[in-house]
């Protein structure tokens, strides 16, 4: 079984919609596909795309990602509320939200799910934030802000604790492939790292100089959880910016769909969008997992 992944959907735009029908019916039925969050705040719209997703995958894993969580339509109380309706969604119509061993003997791999949200710089130090010259520090056009509320504080480490039940009885000694919505680490979130903030460069290429993405990345707490499992490749999305780098022995692959304007300026990749292979049975994974074996 090959594995391949994707993230932010966003179905919502009728052109990545389309993109998802357009998928072929035939040629990944062996395979298991990881979509790593965003697809729509639309659960109708969630539901119909993870089930055309389930029609060309043998298998289809998931993590909700923050539009999947906002609550703009009054369906629940609050996005905890939300999470719990949209995980219920997969567990009734066998979408894989757990870690799951793929493939059998040497070939065998774990794909092992991880929920997280982001940390702002006032809750935590495992937030992923860096200052930036020009930001606006109340994000006030980050939808979140708007769409998002939770019944209680902490709630990436609400998140880990879940993860935690989920994967402490998983066996030593197999590759593991892990996947969130939220990055695990600073250095993903820059072309360059560390960053070098020209005044000249944001004035060209970045479109909302006052928004500091930084501040609602990811969490560094993650990317400790997913060492703690030995993962040598990690799947990601959210920013929308598609980056495949090696860190500290842990390969770090996002390849998103993203908006269709970002597709576009080229922000998420040159040429038309296709799923990434990730992984093929008798393809070596990392390093990691002979440290973990
Ligand atoms: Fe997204």
């Amino acid at each position: 079984m090959r594995i391949y992944s994707t993230s932010d959907l966003h179905v919502d735009f009728e052109p990545n919609s389309r993109w998802v029908r357009n998928l072929s019916l035939s040629d990944f039925t062996d395979d298991a596909l990881i979509v790593a969050g965003d697809i729509s705040d639309n659960l109708q719209q969630l539901e119909q795309t993870l089930f055309e997703l389930q029609k060309r995958f043998s298998l289809v894993f998931f993590v909700p990602g923050n539009h999947d969580l906002w609550v703009r339509r009054k369906e629940c109380p609050n996005s905890l509320a939300k999470f719990e309706l949209v995980t219920n969604l997969c567990r009734q119509t066998g979408i894989e939200i757990k870690p799951q061993r793929i493939g059998s003997g040497s070939e065998a791999v774990w794909v092992v799910p991880l929920l997280s949200w982001y940390v702002q710089p006032r809750e935590g130090k495992d937030s992923l934030f860096l200052h930036k010259p020009g930001e606006d520090p109340t994000n006030r056009m980050w939808s979140d802000q708007y769409f998002v509320t939770w019944p209680q504080k902490n709630i990436n480490r609400w998140f880990l604790d879940r993860n935690e039940q989920e994967i402490r009885n998983l066996p030593a000694g197999q590759p593991v492939i892990s996947f969130s919505h939220f990055l695990p680490r600073q250095e993903l979130i820059f072309h360059k790292y560390p960053p070098v903030f020209d005044p000249e460069l944001i004035k060209k290429y970045d479109r909302n100089p006052a928004f500091n993405f930084s501040r609602v990345a990811g969490s560094t707490l993650l990317d400790e959880q997913l060492r703690s499992i030995g993962s040598s490749l990690h799947i990601y999305g959210h920013q929308h910016r598609n980056r495949d780098r090696i860190i500290e022995g842990v390969r770090y692959i996002s390849h998103g769909l993203g908006y269709p304007n970002e597709r576009e300026q080229e922000l998420t990749g040159s040429g038309p969008y296709a799923l990434k292979l990730i992984f093929e049975p008798g393809s070596e994974l990392h390093e990691n997992q002979r440290k973990r074996a």
